[in-house]
């Protein structure tokens, strides 16, 4: 990547890296340390990937430089970073970086942010990452076929000063609905699964392949980056025999706490980032479970302990919490309130509930907010349900009024998570995605310092493009 890299370097970089200008000529080397912005190039093309294995045939994908899960991006916190992205598909595309508080233009949301970009064209994507943490990016365009069929990756912006771990390791997990040989399965957009729990698979993957297992050491303390990349299956990890802290969600940091229950539950686009002491015993192979669907618990992968005894004796049991974001604290004696009802979807008795009377409802919905149903991935002119004035202090009240689970995603904002059925949520908590179990209700509030037309949408892909979409302007 480095190479491809340095050989885009253009006019303008040049001429952003000023005083290095003048040793330029001479010394190409020299410019190098000194460009001023990461460059990345991404081509979404057609490609086969290992993904059960590499004794099985690769099955076809779509993917980020022929590569699963897209290659790592990985960048500095407030340094500039260009990612020129090539269209190599037969249809529309755009790049959405989910999680990083960018300007609006760079969102990636096809027809509201930006116009598409076609078969052969290139966009590039410009920001500024404010916040470090675990991020992710994926294709909005015709979501359902390009993420369901491996158009994402990870994100990862560094902190300034790395947190004290052995090592850095990102799971970027990803659920696949296969055929027996391999294929991916047709039948994206099912309308019955879409009103139910969306297109769950049946292959779920780590870093793009099933997986094997991670080696480990015993005495190690690693960072785990978990990014549940799935159309729609949410996930309840479970570490045998190890107790995770949870540092960061969303790629934003929190008090370190250990879940409830053990159990570290992220919904569709969430990112949850661990620490793991491991003090297993050398030899032995400890399982990573997903029980979130009761009778359907599986293996996810290993933790595979390698023979050598301990590199250290056991660490005390403290965990630093990372350095803090520059995100602004929302006043909540001052804030506007909105409530954001979830609605529609299958009851159990096969009606579709709460969807009565709604005059406005599209054809092929399943799915509402407070009686609007807005489809697909995003497209010109979409109505605001919300115009919150910039600056303001905003909490949202998102009732979640159905009988099924919606991660529910805000586009270029973190929110503060403030309670849950009038609980109040522990540990300092942001997210740019909240679950919402049936029936819950769960407060957030952000200051609305980022212009622009945002979208509000469950991150089951099925629900999104279904009904459950909405877009909040600031201005
Ligand atoms: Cu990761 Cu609009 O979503
Ligand atoms: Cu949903």
């Amino acid at each position: 990547m480095s190479s491809l890299c340095h050989s885009m370097v253009d006019r303008r970089t040049l001429l952003q890296a000023g005083a290095g200008l003048a040793a330029a000529g001479m010394f190409p080397g020299a410019v190098r340390a000194q460009t001023p912005r990461a460059e990345y190039n991404l081509v979404a093309a057609i490609a086969r990937s290992p993904i059960l294995g590499e004794r099985r045939p690769g099955t076809e994908v779509w993917s980020y430089n022929g590569s699963l899960p897209g290659p790592e991006i990985r960048v500095r916190q407030g340094k500039p970073v260009r990612i020129a992205v090539r269209n190599g598909l037969s249809e529309d595309t755009t790049v959405h970086w989910h999680g990083i508080r960018l300007p609006n233009n760079m969102d990636g949301v096809p027809g509201l942010t930006q116009r598409p970009i076609a078969p052969g064209e290139t966009f590039a994507y410009e920001f500024t990452p404010p916040d470090a943490g675990t991020f992710w990016y994926h294709s909005h365009s015709n979501s359902l076929q390009q993420l369901g069929r491996g158009l994402a990756g990870p994100l990862i912006v560094e902190e300034a000063e790395p947190y004290p771990v052995d090592r850095d390791i990102i799971w970027m997990l990803a659920d696949w609905r296969l055929t027996p040989d391999g294929q991916i399965a047709p039948g994206f957009g099912n309308a019955m699964e879409a009103a139910m729990s969306g297109r769950v698979g049946n292959t779920v993957t780590v870093n793009g392949a099933i997986s094997n297992g991670e080696q480990v050491h015993a005495g190690e303390r690693i960072r785990l980056r978990l990014i549940n990349g799935a159309l729609a299956r949410i996930m309840a990890l479970r570490f045998e025999g190890h107790q995770p802290v949870i540092i960061a969600v969303d790629g934003q940091p929190c008090e370190p706490h250990q879940p409830a229950d053990g159990r570290v539950l992220l919904g569709p686009a969430m990112r949850i980032d661990i620490v793991l002491d491991l003090q297993g015993e050398p030899g032995r192979r400890y399982v990573v479970r997903d029980d979130f669907y009761e009778d359907l618990a599986y293996t996810v992968t290993h933790l595979n302990y390698n023979a050598t005894s301990p590199t250290r004796a056991i660490r005390d049991d403290s965990f630093a919490p990372l350095p803090g974001n520059p995100l602004q604290e929302p006043d909540l004696t001052r804030a506007e309130r909105h409530q954001i009802n979830l609605q529609g979807g299958m009851m159990g008795g096969g009606m579709m509930s709460g969807m009565g009377g709604m005059s406005d409802m599209a054809h092929d919905a399943s799915w509402s907010i407070n009686g609007h149903s807005m489809t697909g991935d995003g497209h010109a002119n979409m109505p605001p349900l919300l115009t919150l004035p910039r600056g303001s202090n905003i909490m949202l009240t998102m009732h979640n009024q159905t009988a099924w689970w919606h991660p529910m995603h805000l586009h270029g904002y973190s929110f503060k998570l403030l309670s849950r059925n009038g609980v109040s949520v522990p540990y300092n908590q942001r997210g740019d995605t909240v679950l919402l179990a049936p029936k819950d209700a769960v407060d957030v509030a952000f200051v609305a310092d980022n212009p622009g037309e945002w979208m509000l949408h469950c991150h089951i892909t099925d629900h999104q493009v279904s009904g459950m979409s909405s877009v909040l302007q600031v201005r």
